[in-house]
């Protein structure tokens, strides 16, 4: 089928290398010369000009160009912002060999480039994630309301990421540096330029000082663990987070904490009490793999404002899964769900009835935060129906996997996702109802409707009704 003359090769360059457009356009232009991969160089940025060959552009076209799934392009848009020199290469072998035929090739996980591409992917969708995580702006001095980030990515993430940033904060003027490219957005558009140096952007803001005080107040030292957070928060990324100076110092005291919080158990009645120790580690392959597909789910648009989908947390073995109804503003900036002051209410009642919280699986039937922008706030905003239904499919999957004895709905979204349509929590209140699949469920009010009861002692009768529901939790 090759139309170029057999003995040359031909030189793609795409520039810069993380360009899909770019890297499309020679693909199909090759395709279409009918050119075999083994005579094509790819070339991406500057060393564009150090390859000779063939100009890809000078190629007759033999043939149209086949149709190609949506899912291979999903995929080659990621694995172009990865930094591996093959990753153009990679991707027109596996074009060729889905034009050439095998159409189901993305099906076949174990085939040598659909591996080496799907790891590649990952790698730059978790690159996504910590920048998403774990960029600061800072306050340019003299310039209100214009802010600078500075940012080192593993990989070309720059340009994919920056639409997130353009969403998330769009009121502000702000530019995220990173050693390879620049984003600037100036309210109104997003623009790009070369990198910079970690001096362009200011190292300190005097925000700090609060932020640092709140993330001190919100430190759970019960809830630590030291592997998952250098997991998650790798050292790296420290210097740029102004809550990192605390770390050391947190980390150092946490066990001395711990057992202080242990000692004062019989002090009652405590306004916040604790969480449990961290749960057990899920086991590996299964709530992980899980976890890391849904970090980039798209099955509704709740996941463009959210900082990051928050998954279920507990261990896999879990007798009891909690089903809330969405993250809140702290779980959205935490990725973990029921940290904020609804999950402390609900740690409360826990603690009051002596049931261990590390001993469940705690999820959501949403799991991105919606909220509606107040200013600088983040206020609270119910799902609707249509949300409920595009995250079902993740909570069907942990109840798959974690199979528990029975669920507790917190509110009437959980209430929704666990039972379906028609469910009416004032009629079902505190009532067990066996689900199709075996599993025992019941539904109580969510504590953050405990919160919202206006006078104290509405809200301490309010309180007294949910741990009474929880109690049963103790006899089945
Ligand atoms: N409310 C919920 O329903 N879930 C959370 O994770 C936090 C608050």
């Amino acid at each position: 089928m090759s139309a170029a003359p057999a003995h040359e090769r031909v030189t793609a360059r795409i520039d810069p290398p993380w360009d899909a457009h770019a890297w499309r356009a020679a693909a199909r232009a090759a395709l279409c010369a009918g050119l075999p991969p083994e005579r094509l160089d790819w070339s991406g940025g500057a060393q564009g000009s150090l390859l000779g060959g063939l100009d890809l552009a000078s190629l007759p076209a033999h043939r149209t160009a086949p149709r190609v799934p949506s899912e291979f392009l999903l995929l080659a848009g990621a694995v172009l912002c990865n930094r591996a020199e093959d990753r153009h290469g990679l991707l027109y072998r596996m074009l060729w060999r889905i034009a050439e035929g095998e159409r189901a090739l993305l099906q076949r996980a174990s085939d040598p480039d659909v591996h080496r591409a799907t790891t590649m992917a990952q790698a730059v969708r978790r690159d996504s994630h910590k920048m998403k995580a774990f960029v600061r702006f800072r306050e340019v001095p003299g310039d209100t309301d214009r802010y600078i980030a500075w940012f080192e990515p593993d990989h070309h993430i720059v340009d994919r990421v920056a639409p997130f940033f353009a969403r998330r904060f769009a009121g502000m003027r702000w530019a995220i540096v990173t050693p390879y490219r620049t984003a600037i957005w100036d309210g109104e558009t997003l623009a790009f330029a070369d990198g910079g140096v970690r001096a362009d952007a200011p190292s300190e803001d005097a925000r700090e000082d609060l932020w640092r005080t709140y993330y001190a107040n919100i430190f759970n030292p019960a809830r630590l663990n030291t592997t998952m957070m250098s997991a998650e928060m790798p050292q790296k990324y420290w210097k740029h987070l102004p809550e990192a100076a605390l770390l050391p110092d947190l980390v150092r005291d946490a066990g001395l904490r711990v057992r202080e919080m242990a000692e004062r158990e019989h002090e009652a009645p405590r306004r916040r009490i604790p969480a449990a120790p961290a749960p057990a580690p899920v086991v590996a392959g299964t709530l992980e793999a899980l976890r890391e597909s849904a970090r980039d789910c798209r099955r509704c648009p709740l996941w463009q404002p959210a900082t990051q989908t928050v998954f279920g947390e507990g261990p896999s073995s879990a007798r009891t899964m909690i089903v809330g109804e969405q993250p809140g503003d702290e779980e959205d900036l935490s990725g973990r769900p029921f940290v904020g002051p609804a999950g402390r209410l609900f740690s409360r009642a826990l603690d009051e009835l002596g049931i261990d919280r590390s001993t469940l699986y705690l999820t959501n039937a949403v799991k991105h935060f919606r909220f509606e922008p107040r200013g600088k706030r983040r206020l609270h905003k119910r799902p609707d129906v249509a949300h409920i239904e595009a995250c079902n499919g993740w909570l069907r999957a942990e109840i798959a996997q974690v199979k528990p004895e029975r669920i507790v709905c917190l509110g009437a979204s959980a209430a929704r996702a666990v039972f379906g349509p028609g469910v009416r929590l004032t009629e079902e209140r505190g009532i067990w109802r066996t689900r199709d699949d075996g599993v025992r469920a019941f539904a109580t009010v969510h504590p953050s409707w405990v919160l919202r009861q206006g006078d104290p002692q509405a809200q301490a009768a309010a309180y007294a009704g949910f741990v009474d529901d929880l109690r049963q939790l103790l006899a089945a």
